[in-house]
């Protein structure tokens, strides 16, 4: 099993690159964003807490983020491998993966970062809220109080995952080709050192 996570801000491309990654190599995608938003559709007790949350770029709380990637995993449970779109966000969150897998004899194989300017992010964030009918891409100062949340809680991830030797910078600037052909180059490392 192949277990990638596609790490970044706001905007930086994860959900993008995600999407061609989990067709050319099989994997599925777990994006707690979309889960969440998909509990908002729904209407349920979680999508009820989330939305508040959400609609002000606050991040909701770990157990409840750690409950939905624990099932999709088991319902998942013959997959190649997955890619982790948004999460783990907290240390919390990593330890809780790290644990969870650890239990199942699994790992978490690279952390691929994608690195964007916040400007950049920004621009792209409040085009696509243009399209997307996301509430927490409509204000731009919501969109920056999600960027100063991420600096806050998510980028010191980037220490967590180097202590482990899994990550990997790649830079999140470009055509989307570009980004998604460094991407697969590092996939292709670390998914031949996996099979040897
Ligand atoms: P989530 O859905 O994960 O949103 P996010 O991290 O804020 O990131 P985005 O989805 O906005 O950006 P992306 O990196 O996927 O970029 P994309 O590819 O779409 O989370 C939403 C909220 O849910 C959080 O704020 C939080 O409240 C909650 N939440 C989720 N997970 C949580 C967790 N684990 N713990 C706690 N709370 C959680 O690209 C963006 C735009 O740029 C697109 O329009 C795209 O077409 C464009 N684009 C992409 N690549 C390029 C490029 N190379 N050049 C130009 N444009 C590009
Ligand atoms: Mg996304």
């Amino acid at each position: 099993m192949l277990n990638i996570v596609l790490f970044g801000a706001p905007g930086a491309g994860k959900g993008t690159q995600a999407e061609m990654l989990l067709k050319k190599y099989d994997l599925v995608h777990l994006s707690t964003g979309d889960m969440l938003r998909a509990e908002i559709a729904r209407g349920t007790e979680r999508g009820k807490l989330a939305k508040q949350l959400i609609d002000k770029g606050l991040f909701v709380p770990d157990r409840m983020v750690v409950e939905m990637i624990e099932e999709k995993i088991w319902a998942n449970k013959s997959a190649k491998g997955f890619i982790f779109d948004g999460f783990p966000r907290t240390i919390p969150q990593a330890e809780m993966l790290d644990r969870m897998l650890a239990e199942n004899g699994l790992e978490i194989h690279a952390m691929m970062a994608l690195d964007a300017p916040e400007d950049e992010l920004v621009k792209r964030l409040l085009n696509r809220g243009k399209v997307s009918g996301r509430p927490d891409d409509q204000d731009e100062s919501i969109i920056r109080d999600r960027i100063v949340v991420y600096n806050e809680k998510t980028a010191p991830l980037i220490d967590f995952y180097k202590t482990q030797g899994k990550h990997k910078p790649v830079k999140g600037v470009g055509t989307i080709e570009e980004i998604f052909n460094n991407l697969c180059a590092i996939v292709d490392r670390v998914a031949t050192k996996e099979v040897a």
